[in-house]
């Protein structure tokens, strides 16, 4: 008999971007008539940038020939791409990274997700709420939450962290020792940051618990205020207690494409039972040497090209252009009465939903009415009830017309 793990049974029954889409696949087939704008799932428009386009044409061709094919390649990524890595990401923002402290891969939801086969199961751990489904699902399936109560949409033994505008969407420190802390700034789904003073107060609460913060700055690129850190290694101590996650797939454009990375300073510690200490990164490197192959050398030379002088032209001109987007979509919403946050340092824009409707609510009506998709709060957590995400990588074109509709909707 084979045995299931049945962790994954105490899942919800769907992932919440799946979920959307086959309401929005049966509502299309429904209403073939309509045009439906999608501004759910965080998902780019704009095509990949020419820099990364000839690095990979390049890189196809040596494939071809005697001397440029490659078959494996190290597990944790090409030399080339971790050195520009630590010189493009960190040295300029004055931090000292060494290349084994940096794990390329296919994606930072992969990592997100597969972070967890280095913890015990029986560490505590805290999310903010709402939060990006990865990190509360894989820690469901890995056995670290209780059951689900449907009542209160929570699990059992999950400490959640409410983010929500009472408190200015900045978490409140844990009541509680945790173990392990997912942070994600600028955040999804709310677009809200923190700025180094507050970021300050959880590595001091790692350090004095000696948990660990997992932080997820998938959307550095798109912050546009001062004193808001890229990376949380801008803030003194982190590197004894974080592991970061970046990604390509926001600034780049390379959701199709797979790349991101993983850094694990060689200071960050975990624990055995009889508290010894265990150096993350040697756990890390061990687990990506058995389970992955290493990403394509043909994707890690187009992330390389995002570094070059072309590269970053262009590349910002796209985070400009979604930038813009978020704008129109922030400054629409307002002129047309809706509360509105983040936009401004974040690709997303999290708003009050009106009438006292339910997310899930406010959701069928949008799409029912103005054809429009965003993703509701609440599939991001209780605390997202109330709330609801549009995202700014759709086109110009449509989100203009996305914001005319919400602007001559009657509600
Ligand atoms: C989102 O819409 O929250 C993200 O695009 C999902 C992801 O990055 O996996």
């Amino acid at each position: 008999m084979s045995y299931i793990n049945e962790n994954f049974l105490n899942l919800q029954e769907s992932y919440l971007f799946s979920t959307i889409a086959k309401k929005v696949a049966k509502y299309s087939e429904q209403n073939k008539d309509r045009k439906i704008i999608k501004l759910g799932i965080g998902d780019v428009t704009r095509p990949i940038v020419p820099a990364c386009i000839e690095a990979m044409h390049k890189a196809v061709d040596e494939m071809g020939t005697m001397e440029g094919f490659r078959g494996y390649g190290p597990e944790q990524g090409y030399e080339f791409l971790r050195k520009a890595i630590i010189e493009n990401d960190y040295k300029k923002r004055g931090i000292d990274l060494e290349e084994d402290e940096i794990f390329v891969s296919d994606g930072a939801k992969c990592d997100c997700g597969n972070i967890v086969d280095i913890f015990a199961k029986d560490n505590k751990v805290a999310i903010t709420d709402p939060v990006y489904p990865v990190y509360l699902d894989t820690n469901v399936m890995s056995g670290r939450s209780g059951k689900y109560n449907s009542k209160k949409g929570i699990y059992e033994n999950i400490v959640y962290l409410p983010v929500t505008s009472e408190n200015d969407f900045k978490p409140e420190l844990p009541k509680e020792k945790v173990d392990m802390i997912y942070l994600c700034f600028p955040n999804n789904p709310t677009g809200t940051v923190l700025t180094k003073e507050e970021l300050k107060k959880w590595i001091d609460y790692a350090k004095e618990n000696k948990s660990i913060i997992l932080f997820d700055s998938a959307y550095e690129s798109f912050i546009t205020e001062p004193n808001i850190p890229h990376s949380i290694y801008e803030v003194k101590g982190a590197k004894d207690v974080a592991i970061e996650f970046k990604s390509y797939s926001k600034n780049a454009g390379f959701t199709g494409i797979r790349c991101a990375y993983l850094v694990i300073p060689k200071t960050v510690k975990g624990y055995t039972k009889s508290e010894e200490e265990v150096l993350l990164n040697k756990l890390w490197n061990r687990r990506t040497c058995t389970k992955f192959n290493g990403t394509s050398y043909i994707v890690q030379r187009a992330a390389q090209a995002c570094y070059s002088k072309e590269g970053q032209k262009q590349i910002k001109e796209n985070i400009n252009y979604y930038l813009e987007n978020a704008n129109i979509i922030k400054e629409g919403l307002e002129k047309s009465g809706y509360t509105v946050y983040g936009g401004v340092n974040s690709p997303y824009i999290w708003l009050k939903v009106p009438n006292n409707l339910t997310s899930w609510e406010f959701f069928d009506k949008l799409l029912e009415e103005v054809n429009i998709v965003g993703t509701p709060g609440s599939g991001f957590g209780p605390h997202g009830e109330g709330y609801f995400r549009l995202t700014a990588f759709g086109t110009r074109e449509n989100t203009k017309e996305a914001i005319e509709r919400i602007k001559n909707w009657k509600k």
